[in-house]
């Protein structure tokens, strides 16, 4: 392996193997356990999870919600045994065929399609969200909730929320409930996160389309909800059929007020959440922030949509240590990117466009006047992107800085429905997703250019040949480390790059000897990836947080048993749980060492 400066290879652990088992593996060496399942008692006076999925809205209000995402953890006075766990609910899982809830409701008599009533609705609107945990380390060296801590708190698809920036008050985001625009209520399908340098957590609103539909026959979308994907009739989760400002119809505003990056401060229990409309809305995966080299706040953002794009956001003012960073987030430049194939064609690398998102500064968003103003803009982000000439991308999701180069990954986590390959985005019905890097012009975060490269092609080297067809992969994707859809992305404070998948677990076909959803590990210098985590069935893998002195890693375990089967973590015939998994190394030294 390539030294790091200290001599020593940056990754420690031996490669773990597949696994098809309804189980946690984990490289020798290291332990994972389970803490805060869906369900577990977070606020004072809650009952614990009785097993069996019957607790209606009220009690599912005072628990921890479904569905673990995103999750950062902060030091509480920079402490490495106690801090608050924060961590995105993003959604209930549901039977794509039928429509039915899997587990919201129980595996027996769950189905409730026929009886649906508002406490159903109103129980999935509280399993949405977000859960701030206070947790700390017990005499055992296990991580255990803090009973009665004042900073629990859950964060639903009822909270009050401010909507911030340019776009707060316009007419785009005014309703019947609310003719200010500028109280939104409640967040969901909470997917990645961020986090900031003065302590504030930001979550983002992903596939909010889900959530909106009509019970009426006619489908009275708009030219913006098509592109942003509103259902024409019913919605996934149901919620229109109990409160109107789900319905589209009754409530045409209301889904603008959703799709955006939303910033909480946890140590703050009565503040209220603040939603960003300086950042853009669309489908938004995570947020990694970084500074310009003279201290601007910039934020690298993914679009998780088939031929969608990538943004960041250029704050106009400066980072105070210590100061009032409180509203940061809300002036600032929005820029999309553009992938240009650079000199050499047909090397997987390039160079870049940021693309200024600005009706007054940009001469397409000036001539065209679908775009009343730069609320508009904003609020549809996405038709602006298109406007400008964006490169369509293959699902951006997840995106990390590097903590020493600055360098930037993404990961593109798959696009069947590719039907130009270009150089970032290289196949044509793409089933396995790549990771792709950039390098800022002079380093800064703040530039308008940058060269790009591919850091992996996944692929699967024992089902198509290399270097011909480039389904195998590229020359670090072998047999041991084969996977697919790269979602979960993050670098720790060593320069360790963590990537979780989120993709097909069939072990079939195009995905044989890949096996369930996995954690893997690469090495930035010299592309060397293992495979460190695998975990059970049906679930993806998602969430990277770390102690400060990065000895203990918290991921998520999303939707055991999406299609059914799964007993996980509870075992025998348990209905299966969402869960944060704790990872800790058996010597006590820092994590993938
Ligand atoms: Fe919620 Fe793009 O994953
Ligand atoms: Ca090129
Ligand atoms: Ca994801
Ligand atoms: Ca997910």
């Amino acid at each position: 392996s390539a030294s790091h400066g200290s001599g020593k290879p940056l990754m420690g652990f031996k490669a773990i193997p597949i696994s098809t088992s309804d189980s946690l593996q984990i490289a020798p060496g290291y332990t994972a356990s389970v803490l805060a399942p869906w369900g577990t008692a977070l606020i004072d006076g809650a009952p614990n999870f009785k097993g069996d999925g019957s607790e209606d809205a009220a009690v599912q209000a005072l628990q921890v919600g479904d569905n673990h995402d995103g999750i950062h953890f902060f030091a509480l006075d920079g402490k490495n045994h106690e801090g608050l766990l924060v961590m995105n609910h993003e959604y209930c899982t549901v039977d794509e065929k039928t429509g039915a809830y899997v587990w919201l409701f129980g595996s027996k008599g769950g189905d409730v399609r026929k009886t649906w009533s508002k406490d159903n609705v109103h129980k999935s609107m509280n399993a949405h969200g977000v859960s701030v945990i206070h947790i700390q380390k017990n005499a055992k060296g296990q991580w255990d909730l803090v009973k009665g801590s004042a900073y629990h708190r859950r964060i639903t698809a009822f909270s009050a929320m401010e909507m911030t920036g340019p776009a707060s008050g316009d007419a785009l985001l005014q309703t019947k409930g609310d003719p200010s625009g500028r109280r939104a209520q409640g967040t969901f399908n909470n997917c990645g996160n961020g986090f900031t340098p003065w302590g504030t957590y930001l979550t983002c609103e992903e596939n909010f389309n889900n959530y909106f539909g009509t019970s009426g026959a006619e489908d009275r979308r708009n030219a913006a909800q098509k592109r942003y994907g509103l259902s024409a009739k019913g919605s996934t989760f149901q919620w229109e059929k109990h409160e109107a400002r789900f319905d589209y119809a009754k409530e045409p505003n209301e889904s603008n007020r959703f799709g955006w990056i939303v910033e909480i401060d946890p140590f703050n229990p009565g503040s209220i959440a603040q939603k960003r409309t300086a950042l853009g809305r669309f489908k938004h995966e995570n947020a990694a922030f970084a500074l310009s080299k003279d201290g601007r706040a910039v934020v690298y953002m993914g679009d998780d949509q088939v031929n969608d794009y990538i943004y960041k956001f250029v704050s106009d003012g400066k980072y105070t240590k210590g100061g009032d960073n409180s509203q940061l987030l809300d002036k600032g430049k929005l820029y999309v990117a553009r992938f240009d194939a650079g000199k050499a064609v047909g090397d997987f690398a390039g160079t870049g466009q940021w693309l200024l998102l600005d009706k007054q500064a940009n001469p397409k968003l000036q001539a065209d006047s679908s775009f009343a103003n730069q609320a508009a803009v904003l609020v549809h982000a996405r038709m602006a992107g298109d406007v400008v000439g964006a490169t369509k991308m293959d699902r951006p999701e997840w995106v990390s800085v590097h903590p020493k180069t600055g360098e930037v990954y993404v990961t593109l986590t798959n696009n069947t429905s590719r039907t130009v390959a270009d150089e970032a985005n290289p196949r044509a019905k793409n089933v396995y997703g790549q990771i792709v890097r950039w390098r800022e012009a002079g380093g800064d975060a703040a530039a308008t250019t940058f060269e790009w490269d591919i850091f992996v092609l996944a692929g699967n080297p024992t089902v198509h040949t290399a270097p011909k067809d480039l389904r195998a992969g590229s020359a670090n994707i072998t047999a041991d480390n084969t996977f697919n859809s790269p979602d979960g992305l993050a670098f720790d404070a060593d320069g360790r790059l963590w990537i979780q998948t989120d993709g097909k677990y069939s072990n079939q076909g195009d995905y044989a000897g890949q096996g369930n959803n996995q954690m893997l590990c690469a090495d930035p210098v010299t592309k060397e990836i293992r495979r460190f985590f695998v975990g059970p069935k049906e679930a993806e893998v998602t969430g990277i947080t770390f102690t400060p002195d990065h000895k203990t890693m918290f991921i998520n375990i999303q939707h055991p048993g999406e299609e059914g089967d799964s007993h996980w973590p509870g075992g025998g015939n348990s209905i299966p749980r969402s869960a944060t998994v704790v990872i800790t190394k058996d010597d006590g030294g820092v994590i993938g060492t």
